[in-house]
């Protein structure tokens, strides 16, 4: 469910005209709902609770889309965080996440990052090799802390999601070997600043169907049983993120639906509801996906000999995922218009043949300066965005009922190369 939708022919976010944001804030831009993105945090949390799964916490996994308005609105619901870096501790912190509902995850933490996340307290850091686990006892013996642990681990089970996306099998660089978990957990018991607390798994992105996420559970259920008979204190389970999200809106043919939450939080329950442990999930996309859309203006169209091409303002540089994964993102006209369609590749201005936001779709011919809406981009969409071709980055918009903000502006030209120097000897 979003709220994206067309009143009298108009796209509209929650009450706002996306007409009328374009014409404030120019093209492109991104737009983000708030009530699309508590929605979906309330829907998740409400089911497990449903499932009877009492001690829990969200992360909220800010790489999806780490927009500090975005962060805040969740940090208001009760979400926390799961964090991979030391700049998005930062912004957790800052739109007030508290430092008690912060996971650090990543598999190449530095021992400055450590400090950070350290010195501002928080919850769990989510470990991923011994030598990480030995780096980081140290630098909290060095503070006089002792910081609590998960140990991610690998539990070589094919997501069934794109490759680049997978995350739990041997051959990724992710988490310590299912064989090796047992010695790890006993590495970490022998030396101080760190306390082994929980176990973590995060098995892939855009996962659409619940088996991998039932055999990885029943694993881990596996594991917390041997770990107990060992001795260790095994006090909560971080079971990631990945669950699949629509990239389809209604009536475009792509009907696939991932599982409901509340499925996905009945198959927690079922596996691993009577472990006594809280139970943490690592959510992004989910949560973020479908809560924004891209906005773009048509710059001219071009009817080739092979193919019509639709050139629009916004390219690879805003939106990777379609070239990155050969993601598919609706895409429709801001106004209704129920003109004949061809099919046409929509195509950005950057000089890559890569460089494209949705191939071989239907849509009418549309004159230059008209707008189109790039649905599901809430998630791993501006935090990917880069400045090649020397493009400026596009602005983001929180809309919240009838009421709107630029929540990132549009950098100029001066902020883009103030960086940048010509050395005096050159
Ligand atoms: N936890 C960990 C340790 C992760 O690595 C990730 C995502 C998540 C949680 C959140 O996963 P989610 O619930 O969003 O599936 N750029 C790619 C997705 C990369 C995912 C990276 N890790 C894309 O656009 O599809």
């Amino acid at each position: 469910m979003d709220e994206f939708g067309y009143h009298d022919g108009a796209l509209h976010a929650e009450q706002v005209s996306i007409e009328a944001l374009a014409e404030t804030v120019g093209t492109p831009f991104y737009c983000y709902s708030a009530a699309t993105l508590r929605h979906h945090y309330h829907v998740l949390d409400t089911a497990l609770a449903d499932a009877g799964l009492a001690e829990r916490l969200i992360c909220y996994s800010v790489k999806a889309n780490s927009n500090l308005a975005v962060i805040a609105t969740l940090a208001q619901m009760g979400a926390g965080a799961d964090i991979v870096s030391q700049g998005e501790l930062r912004r957790a912190l800052q739109a007030g996440v508290p430092s008690e509902k912060i996971v650090f995850s990543g598999v190449g933490k530095t021992a400055e990052e450590m400090r950070a996340a350290l010195e501002a307290g928080i919850l769990q850091f989510n470990v991923e090799s011994l030598s990480e686990i030995d780096l980081l006892a140290e630098t909290a013996g060095a503070l006089g802390k002792t910081a609590e642990i998960a140990l991610r681990v690998n539990p070589d089970i094919e997501a069934g999601t794109h490759k680049k996306i997978s995350t739990g099998t041997a051959e990724t660089k992710f988490g310590i070997a299912w064989e090796e978990a047992e010695a790890g957990f006993a590495h970490a018991r022998a030396l101080d600043g760190v306390e082994a607390v929980g176990i973590d798994i995060h098995i892939g992105s855009q996962i659409t169907d619940l088996t991998p996420f039932r055999r990885a559970f029943e694993k881990v259920g596996a594991l917390l049983t041997a770990l107990r008979a060992d001795g260790h204190d095994i006090r909560r389970l971080d079971l990631g993120g990945g669950l699949g999200v629509p990239y389809a809106r209604e009536g475009d043919g792509n009907n696939a639906l991932p599982p409901d939450p509340r499925a996905y939080a009945q198959l927690i329950a079922e596996t691993l509801g009577a472990s006594g442990c809280t139970i943490m999930l690592e959510p992004g996309r989910l949560i973020a996906a479908n809560a924004g859309i891209l906005v773009t203006s048509v710059v001219r169209c071009k009817q080739g000999q092979a193919k019509n091409f639709m050139i629009v303002d916004a390219a690879m540089t805003e939106l990777m995922r379609p070239t990155l994964y050969d993601a598919h993102h609706p895409i429709a006209p801001v106004l209704k218009d129920e003109s004949a369609t061809k099919n046409w590749d929509v195509v950005g201005p950057v000089c890559e043949t890569g460089d494209f936001l949705g191939l071989d779709r239907a849509l009418p011919i549309l004159q230059p300066g008209a707008l189109l809406a790039v649905f599901a981009a809430g998630a791993y969409g501006a935090v990917l965005g880069s400045a090649y071709n020397t493009r400026l980055a596009a602005p983001e918009v929180l809309v919240d009922g009838d009421k709107w903000a630029v929540v990132r502006a549009r950098p100029d030209y001066e902020a883009l190369l103030a960086g940048e120097a010509i050395p005096d000897w050159l």
